[in-house]
């Protein structure tokens, strides 16, 4: 019997993943239950997103804070008091130090807009666009210390048009990452991913 997963979801901004991942709770796509989100910023959109749901919320603002370690302190605190199965970063716009990566090791799930190791960072699909690429995408993947760099678990290549711009291509990419966000939690609560060094290897059930 698979224990039900206990979900928290990290976002900065409009959260548009986080609500891709309510949705899938409601229509029982992955044994799991999102028990909180966490925000560094107060102005978020997520968090209305999080209140209509009723899911518990902690907002945890950056700007009040002295320095990042202080910031991230309370940030582990608060994980912590949320006993975590897993925590999914969808749209958090922090690269998450040092402490909270060893204490949740192999139990945190990034999505990013490109196909990683393609155009990490910030502004993804710009940097597809300048590049001159003709696929771009979106990843799923396992966080460690380096940014955008850890094990993948999953991608879907997304074909960028001539006519493409930043706004029309980000939008297409972000219609499948929100196929991709839930599907990945599915297989990470189902017990199906196993991290053998760079490689995520997937189990069939
Ligand atoms: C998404 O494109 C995600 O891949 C990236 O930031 C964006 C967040 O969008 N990390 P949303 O807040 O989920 O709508």
């Amino acid at each position: 019997m698979i224990k039900i997963k206990r979900i928290i979801v990290l976002g900065s901004g409009r959260g548009s993943n986080f609500q891709a991942l309510i949705e899938g709770e409601k229509n029982n796509c992955f044994p799991g239950k999102i028990i909180a989100f966490i925000t560094d910023n107060p102005e978020a959109y997520a968090i209305e997103r999080a209140r209509i749901a009723g899911i518990p919320f902690f907002v945890i603002n950056f700007s009040l804070f002295p320095d990042k370690s202080i910031y991230e302190e309370e940030l582990l605190k608060t994980m912590f008091s949320c006993a975590p199965d897993l925590v999914v970063l969808a749209g958090y716009m922090r690269i998450v130090g040092r402490a909270i990566v060893k204490e949740f090791e192999n139990h945190i799930i990034n999505i990013h807009p490109a196909l990683l190791p393609s155009f990490p960072g910030l502004h993804a699909q710009e940097q597809a666009l300048r590049y001159g690429t003709k696929i771009t995408g979106c990843t799923i993947h396992f966080v460690t210390e380096d940014m955008d760099a850890g094990p993948i678990i999953l991608q879907k290549a997304v074909s960028v048009d001539e006519s493409d711009n930043e706004e029309s291509l980000s939008e297409k990419i972000l219609m499948f990452e929100h196929k991709c966000l839930p599907y990945a939690v599915k297989l990470f609560c189902e017990d199906r991913l196993t991290i053998d060094g760079r490689l995520v290897k997937i189990s069939r059930i």
